[in-house]
């Protein structure tokens, strides 16, 4: 467990407020997210499932993509990603291309409503990434 500071702990609350929001009737795992900007700026998302399964968009893809519809489209300084468990959270596959996209150096806090902490990167949850770059011969 690591010690987090303040700014880091303001982030993981904010998650953990988005994630009291999520839709999850399905799978009952509710999952929140807060990104927060270089400039200080903090966008959140929760999981929301839909009846055709498939449908269902990730708490941290729903916080990147209210980020970019609100005009912040890159400089993301941290995400924090909170459920209610006894192990740390981990990003799925999708949602690690999708922050690839727009936040390829962003800082990853891990956390648990009960107190877990851990911080990582997305370049290390993610190393040899596709990106845009790859597309540029
Ligand atoms: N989920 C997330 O919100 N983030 C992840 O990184 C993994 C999975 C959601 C999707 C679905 O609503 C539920 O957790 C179970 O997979």
């Amino acid at each position: 467990m690591s010690e987090l500071g303040p700014a880091d702990e303001q982030l993981v609350k904010v998650a953990a407020l988005a994630r009291a929001r999520a839709y999850a009737p399905y799978s009952k795992y509710r999952v929140g997210a807060a990104i927060r900007t270089k400039r200080n700026k903090i966008h959140s998302g929760a999981n929301v499932e839909n009846a055709s399964y498939g449908m269902t968009v990730c708490a941290e893809r729903c916080a990147v993509f209210a980020a970019v519809a609100a005009g912040d489209v890159k400089d993301y300084d941290t995400i924090a990603i909170v459920i209610d468990d006894t192990r740390l959270p981990s990003p799925c596959g999708a949602c690690r291309q999708v922050l690839h996209e727009f936040a390829p150096g962003v800082r990853v806090v891990l956390a648990t409503t009960g107190g877990l902490r851990k911080t990582t990167t997305l370049a290390e949850l993610l190393p040899d990434a596709f990106g845009p770059e790859s597309l540029r011969g």
